[in-house]
């Protein structure tokens, strides 16, 4: 029985002294090291190997190595094999963080004062305070939750929306098609935090910016394919968005003369936002693999049905 990583290399060592440290029964091969194909029971990947269930035939669990799973053709996995996402503090704290962050921003008009240094410009705008500033965030899952819980810290008047109703204490939500602009409606700054799924490409669309009040503000931590870009350009351009800051983009990365580099309005991270930390991600897929092994449900198993 063994676990076949396939993803960045470097830090896959430091999964693999996790494993031998607290698993040592789990033989841990780093690809294209492999060990014997036919011993590969859990395959964990960012992208797995082209045939890896022809190559792999006793694998019993696809992990992805992040916490989307977009980037899996789900068509080809066979039906008999779960497929689980990774969802580790690493990426919980990293995704909070980087929320945090880009909402005190918008809240505080650091975009807008940073524009004015570049000219030398001292002009302060009257504060407001976080009571008054509405948050609103796409996507209720582990992230989205723990993002909207965060924000009640600073006092934000928080709004939340997915698909099947959830219940935040302190926070309005919405879910459904239905109920997407009347939530929008109450949104200062808009946050993404969707899988890409058939049902929300390109969900950052015309529509949706039409729906936000003037003036909103958008961050988005999902994908970079949810978002329509000329969309948000004219959005930008016409005064009813006044910044994005995005930290994904369609494709990564962003090729060399892409608008989005020198737009005054928008801020490009290069998807930094909850990377995957190897300690703690290797001691949750040990975890699982336990819970596996036990015949116990595993953590962040994905519905195949809804794509995520
Ligand atoms: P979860 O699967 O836990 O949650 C997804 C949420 O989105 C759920 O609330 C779900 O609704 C909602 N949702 C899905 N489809 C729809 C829809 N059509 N309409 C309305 N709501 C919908 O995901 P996570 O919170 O763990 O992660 C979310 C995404 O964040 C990842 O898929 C990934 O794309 C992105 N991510 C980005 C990172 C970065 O570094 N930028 C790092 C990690 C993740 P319901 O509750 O009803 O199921
Ligand atoms: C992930 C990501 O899905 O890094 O984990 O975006």
């Amino acid at each position: 029985m063994s676990v076949l990583y396939k993803a960045d290399p470097v830090r896959g060592r430091i999964w693999a002294q996790v494993f031998a440290e607290n698993a040592a029964d789990l033989g841990f091969h780093i690809w294209p090291e492999c060990g014997t194909p036919e011993q590969v029971e859990y395959l964990v990947a960012w992208e797995p190997p082209s045939d890896w269930s022809a190559i792999f035939p006793n694998v019993k669990v696809l992990f992805s190595s992040g916490a989307g799973v977009d980037q899996l053709d789900l068509a080809t996995v066979p039906e008999h094999i779960q497929v689980a996402r990774t969802v580790e503090p690493g990426i919980v704290e990293g995704v909070l963080e980087y929320v945090m962050m880009s909402v005190l921003m918008l809240h505080r008009r650091v975009p807008e004062y940073l524009r004015q240094q570049a000219n030398a410009v001292w002009r302060g705008a009257p504060a407001v305070p976080a009571s008054s500033c509405r948050v609103g965030v796409m996507g209720l899952g582990v992230l989205g939750q723990v993002v909207l819980q965060r924000l009640g810290v600073f006092g934000y008047d928080r709004y939340g929306w997915s698909r099947s109703r959830k219940s935040v204490d302190g926070c309005t939500t919405f879910a459904g098609e239905e109920n997407l602009e009347p939530f929008l409606a109450g949104c200062d700054i808009l946050i993404c935090l969707l899988p890409l799924t058939d049902a929300t490409r390109g969900i950052l669309n015309k529509r949706l910016f039409a729906a936000l009040p003037a003036g909103a503000a958008l961050i988005n931590a999902g994908r970079g394919a949810h978002l329509d870009e000329s969309a948000l350009l004219d959005a930008l351009d016409s005064g009813n968005l006044s910044q994005a800051i995005l930290d994904v983009t369609e494709p990564e990365p962003l090729p060399p003369l892409h608008r989005f580099w020198t737009h005054p309005r928008i801020i490009v991270t290069p998807h930094i936002a909850g990377s995957t930390r190897p300690d703690t991600a290797a001691l949750a897929l040990i975890d699982n693999i336990r819970r596996h092994q036990r015949g116990e449900p595993l953590h962040d198993a994905i519905d195949r049905s809804k794509g995520y």
